[in-house]
């Protein structure tokens, strides 16, 4: 799920970066540009610029307050005259968003042109040729401009197939005013935080302690790997071929979950818990802990939002014993160009202008408030000035997903639907972590889509 703000063909030569920077747009431009015919009266003869309509196919970033979408849109096409964006909306919830294009693109559609995927899919995208490899039309020195680590994250077997759009990481935001009038500090551990998520519920200090990411679904996976990456588990190994997940540390992350309901620290519906509801119960006033994205705190201080003045952000923690902070996970989203796109030259265009300083500038600064993929812009001490949690930023330790397999999904799945059974309380913690492990073996040498 995203957000609660309130989300082969050949044909290179000419079309190569190379011939396209500056000077091959308007080799596109030119060969775009038509001759018209006028009425037989007259024998005059105009010209008339031809636009190319390229579909972007994207979920909402946010939904309250202003689209980042549009506004990418609007300021690209002010630059760029000859192209014309079209905005198609995409599933909300991200597992719905890859079915529904998988479908699509393995079924030879031209359309969408461009798509935003979230940054798990690489794997199975690029396996499966359902994204074009960037690294083939775009030059070596294109991909510097990305903060490091991205590129690495949106390739598979040495082609990139997404260009980083933003990223997402998971951070702890805090009521300070409620942590304050009990004179706790900011939990280091997970433990603490439960004894503390607890106690202000005990004295009724506020409905819920801590509210996250449980339900059965991609974001439960992310939750999962942050605990399970504290207590030094890996998922898969170096090749990520084989599952090495270690069932006794699955099994304490469970445990850790289920008690975080059963000690009255996290509410029972938890369970069913995506971002959006996560987000509600916190922006409504309702709970003392949020684990949510980057976006969190701006959501948490716009209009409507009953905490407005009263929310801090840390690093997540850890469990006791381990050094602080916790891991993050990393999220976000890339932007991918479908393979079967006719329109590649005004694709690309979009691309290096999303991914560029001006726009990225854009998606930094609030309302929106996304940490920026690009270097320079990320670095910028404007920018970080802007939104508390890029202050945190260098504090935080990240751990991906293991979605260098191309069968991530049903890898994911093994993971999410065991996790949430123990965290519901309908399975052990134990037997849910044996269950994982197994699911997790077969997962891995599953060959389908
Ligand atoms: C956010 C992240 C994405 C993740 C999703 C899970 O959108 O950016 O990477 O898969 O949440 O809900």
């Amino acid at each position: 799920m995203r957000r609660t703000r309130a989300y082969r063909s050949t044909g290179r030569g000419r079309r190569r970066w190379g011939a396209f920077g500056v000077g091959g747009m308007v080799a596109v431009m030119g060969a775009a540009t038509v001759s018209v015919t006028a009425p037989s009266t007259s024998a005059a003869v105009t010209h008339a610029a031809k636009t190319t309509t390229i579909t972007w196919w994207a979920s909402p970033i946010s939904t309250s307050g202003p689209d980042l979408r549009k506004a990418l849109i609007t300021a690209f096409e002010k630059k760029n005259p000859g192209i014309t964006v079209k905005l198609q909306t995409a599933p909300t919830n991200t597992d719905t968003n890859r079915a529904d294009l998988v479908t699509t693109i393995s079924g030879g559609a031209k359309s969408p042109d461009i798509f935003m995927g979230d940054v798990i899919w690489p794997g199975q995208f690029g396996a499966h040729g359902l994204a074009l490899p960037l690294s083939k039309y775009l030059p070596k020195s294109f991909f510097k401009r990305f903060a490091s680590g991205l590129v690495e994250g949106a390739s598979y077997k040495g082609q990139v197939y997404g260009a980083p759009f933003f990223q997402d990481q998971g951070f702890l935001y805090y009521r300070k005013d409620l942590l304050a009038a009990a004179h706790m500090p900011v939990p280091k551990t997970w433990e603490q935080l439960r004894t503390d998520a607890a106690t202000l519920v005990k004295q009724h200090k506020v409905k819920y302690g801590f509210v996250f990411e449980g339900g059965s679904y991609e974001g439960g996976t992310c939750n999962f790997m942050e605990y399970y990456a504290d207590t030094g588990g890996k998922v898969l190994n170096a090749t990520d071929t084989q599952s090495v997940l270690n069932v006794a540390k699955t099994t304490k992350v469970l445990s850790f979950l289920r008690s975080l309901v059963t000690s009255g620290a996290s509410p029972g519906a938890v369970d069913t818990f995506q971002e959006p509801q996560a987000m509600t119960a916190f922006q409504n006033g309702q709970a003392a802990f949020l684990r949510n994205w980057d976006y969190a705190y701006s959501t948490s201080q716009a209009s409507g939002s009953k905490v407005i003045g009263k929310v801090g952000v840390a690093p997540l923690p850890t469990f006791a014993g381990q050094p602080y902070p916790g891991y993050s996970n990393i999220g976000g989203w890339n932007l991918y160009i479908n393979p079967h796109s006719v329109n590649r030259a005004a694709d690309l265009k979009f691309i290096e202008f999303v991914t560029g300083p001006e726009a990225q500038t854009i998606e930094a600064r609030p309302p929106f408030s996304e940490i920026p993929t690009n270097a320079s812009v990320r670095a910028n001490p404007a920018i970080k000035r802007l939104n508390p949690p890029f202050a945190v930023l260098s504090r935080t330790k990240l751990v991906p997903r293991p979605a260098q397999n191309p069968n991530y999904p049903k890898i994911s799945q093994a993971i999410y639907t065991n996790m949430n059974s123990a965290l519901a309380g309908s399975t052990s913690p134990s037997a849910a972590a044996n269950a994982m492990a197994s699911q997790l073996k077969s997962a891995v040498s599953n060959t389908g889509l």
